[in-house]
């Protein structure tokens, strides 16, 4: 069952695109546009129809955080996404169409003062939305920045009620084989991530309900996913169905499949390779270009005492 398979991401420099499908640079915006094989999906074909959170959006801007960089244009976002529920591609999003995310409920439990299950609509009604920008860095070496729209998480722990002894908050995925492929194989499903408490209370912590002022695609993770931008992207679980409160550490997706390579912490370190690529530079998605990678996704004025005294800890993978 933990059997380590080679990752998409793996796959040396495919993402690399050909000049031959290099976008015009100014219709895009910023951050021009290199894509990767396969044709530019109609992504607002893939959006949500009949939403019913739709006229929340587009929410409110919150810039405490600037991202200092270009977002990255939906459509190049929108056909480069891992989600191995649905296949290896990057090229997932129609495959994911398949999930439906309506009704959906989130259960909470675990050391809580009341366990209950909420349903997506309710939850999104109980909190206000915002719009963050924010930097994602893939923990194979590219990069790219999304406007997202979502609640900060302490407010969904601040909604859950954890106990004095809860120290751990850990986020489970859907399971159903029938729709999601990869799920009848032999990966250590449900996909399942965690985070400590004093991360998951951090202002900069967001659950993610909407993209580029709209709904999120269903390949983004809807209705539910998290971000830490703070970390490598595979701690950013997609399609939440639920969050656990839990007094020992979560053991996570990429932990059980990958243990040498892939840990708990995940936070980015220029620094601290990969044990089979450098993590000093990445490609910033759309434009075929490498800049340094910064310690802590460069958020570590704000996370860096998260991790003090926690110093023999793998911190960086
Ligand atoms: N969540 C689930 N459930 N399944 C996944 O395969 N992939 C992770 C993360 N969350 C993944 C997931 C990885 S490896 C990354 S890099 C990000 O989602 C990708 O997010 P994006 O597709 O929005 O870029």
């Amino acid at each position: 069952m933990h059997y380590f398979r080679r990752k998409g991401w793996e796959i040396a420099e495919r993402h690399v695109t050909p000049e031959s499908v290099f976008l015009n640079r100014r219709a895009l915006l910023a951050g021009g546009a290199a894509l990767g094989a396969g044709a530019i999906l109609p992504h607002a074909a893939f959006a949500q129809a009949a939403d019913p959170s739709a006229s929340l959006y587009p929410a409110k801007l919150n810039d405490t955080y600037p991202a200092g960089r270009d977002v990255t244009p939906e459509k190049i976002n929108a056909q480069y996404n891992n989600f191995y529920e649905f296949g290896l591609s990057k090229n997932i999003a129609k495959a994911a169409e398949a999930l439906k995310v309506r009704p959906w409920t989130i259960k909470v439990d675990g050391m809580v003062e009341k366990p209950r299950e909420i349903g997506i609509d309710d939850l999104i009604k109980s909190v206000t939305l915002e719009e963050r920008i924010y930097r994602h860095r893939c923990v194979e070496a590219w990069s790219m920045v999304a406007p997202w729209t979502g609640f900060p998480l302490k407010s969904l722990v601040e909604m859950a009620k954890p106990l004095s002894g809860a120290k751990f908050v850990r986020f489970e995925t859907f399971m159903d084989p029938k729709v999601a492929p990869e799920q009848r194989g032999f990966w250590p499903w449900p996909y399942v991530e965690g985070l400590t408490m004093a991360e998951a209370t951090h202002d900069l912590a967001f659950m993610v309900t909407g993209a580029y002022g709209k709904p999120m695609a269903k390949s983004f993770g809807a209705p539910l996913r998290l971000h830490t931008p703070w970390k490598y992207g595979f701690k950013h679980i997609k399609s939440i169905v639920r969050v656990s409160f839990t007094d020992k550490r979560p053991e996570t997706f990429w932990e059980q499949s990958g243990p040498r390579e892939y840990g708990f912490w995940a936070n980015v370190n220029p620094a601290v390779p990969h044990p089979r690529w450098s993590q000093a530079t990445e490609e910033i998605l759309g434009t075929g270009e490498r800049q340094k990678t910064v310690l802590f996704n460069g958020y570590g004025e704000w996370v860096a005492d998260l991790y003090k005294g926690l110093e023999k800890e793998p911190l960086y993978m």
